[in-house]
């Protein structure tokens, strides 16, 4: 087989690169270790900046984000007690996010892939390998059906997620890593209740973090802080409901609705870049080369923006010979990377209960809110980040 981009991963990276480039004329192939429906059962965040939404669009697969995604104006942060309203819109001129699952997105880039007959193939497990990229002409190979079979392509880009194949296969001397694992998780539920409240909510309590955000106006997503130690199996949804009534204040505790869940799970937190992001002919994005704690919901808007450069750099490779793109691809795509972890890394320190945390750290945390809520410049700072940075 040949292609000219090989993509590892059907996520939204791969999905959403294999499709910009079908449109403009480059063809791909995507190679998956799961089935479709498995890749469609992970429950990931849901907020997407002006960026994934125009990719989206770009793709011609945003009809339904458009009809169903909520678009938000501002979010509220909850802490001693009270909400306060921080106005994006206004603080940005005119920005906003679109809440719509990530979920959705990985369907309708599914849905476009397939109605359009492109080469995706599911469930190679852990059989990929890839080979020769620091060539001129690499190569995957991998299995299906008991038979060895291999992709011929000009470059591989690397949309695998943190566990994948395509990082793990870089020579250990040319890759730099950066890391930062948080001494707690998020037990996240979703239910078909209608949201508490039009607007995120973002909570700083004594007895941890938590949020409120949702899928549409009858599913909600709800998280609460946990220790790192802590089992789902030990979480009934009674036990959630009653821990995250204790995390609010007593207008929203009384709008609450509950039901049971319909999914119900552990995700650490932790932050992680691997540098550069090119080896050769192999490009990484996503979070094959990046992981954010999902605080400033950063997670799926860079991946979208290594997608954007990523995607940029290939067409003016074959339309027009010019390799400035590629070139500088792992330097621009970083520069917006770290901006992003910066910010998650931010709104996590300013929004959680450390363990470790002293009365001094606690009391630069009270100082860090008092004073976002007294400073315009510094709440348009955090609009400006959660909006989604311009490139
Ligand atoms: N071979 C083929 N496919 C693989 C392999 C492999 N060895 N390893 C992993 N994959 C697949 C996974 O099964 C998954 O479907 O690659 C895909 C990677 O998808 P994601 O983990 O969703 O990563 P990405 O597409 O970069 O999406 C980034 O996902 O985790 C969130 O917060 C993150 O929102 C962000 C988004
Ligand atoms: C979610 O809806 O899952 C979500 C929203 C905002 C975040 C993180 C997760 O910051």
């Amino acid at each position: 087989m040949r292609t000219q981009v090989a993509i590892i991963g059907a996520g939204p990276s791969g999905l959403l690169l294999g499709h910009l480039l079908f449109k403009a004329g480059i063809d791909n192939i995507i190679v998956e270790r799961h089935s479709a429906d498995y890749v469609l059962s992970r429950i990931r965040a849901g907020v997407l900046e002006k960026v994934a939404c125009d990719l989206l669009d770009e793709c011609g697969v945003g009809a339904r984000m458009h009809a169903e995604g909520l678009v938000h104006d501002g979010i509220e942060l909850l802490f001693k007690g009270s909400r306060h309203r921080i106005d994006m819109h206004g603080l940005t001129g005119g920005k906003s996010v679109t809440v719509y699952g990530q979920t959705e997105v990985t369907h309708d880039l599914m849905d476009a892939r397939k109605a359009q007959d492109l080469p995706t193939i599911y469930e190679v497990a852990d059989t990929v390998s890839l080979h020769e990229f620091d060539g001129q002409k690499p190569k995957v190979r991998y299995q299906k059906d008991g038979q060895t079979h291999e992709i011929e392509c000009d470059f591989i880009a690397g949309c695998d997620g943190y566990h994948g194949i395509s990082r793990a296969s870089v020579p250990a001397a040319a890759l730099r890593t950066y890391e930062k694992v948080y001494p707690f998780g998020w037990l996240g539920i979703l239910a078909d209740v209608p949201p508490v409240s039009p607007e995120l909510i973002y909570a700083n309590t004594g007895r941890g973090f938590a949020l409120c955000s949702m899928r549409s106006k009858t599913r909600s997503r709800y998280y609460v802080q946990v220790g790192s130690d802590e089992k789902v199996e030990n979480w009934s949804d009674d036990a959630f409901w009653g821990e995250l009534r204790l995390r609010l204040d007593p207008q929203t505790r009384d709008r609450l609705v509950t039901g049971p869940s319909i999914e119900k799970s552990i995700a650490p937190l932790r932050s992680f870049v691997a540098e550069p992001m090119r080896f050769g002919r192999l490009f990484l994005a996503g979070d094959a080369a990046h992981i954010v704690p999902p605080t400033g919901a950063r997670g799926l808007n860079s991946a979208a923006s290594d997608i954007y450069y990523l995607y940029h750099a290939l067409v003016d490779h074959y339309k027009k010979r010019d390799d400035a793109g590629l070139d500088g691809y792992s330097q621009k795509a970083l520069a917006r990377v770290w901006k992003g972890q910066r910010f998650s890394w931010w709104m996590t320190t300013l929004l959680h209960r450390f363990p470790e945390s002293s009365a001094f750290d606690r009391r630069l945390q009270e100082t860090d809110l008092a004073y976002l809520f007294s400073s315009q410049k510094a709440l348009a700072s955090l609009a400006e980040n959660y909006v989604g940075l311009p490139f």
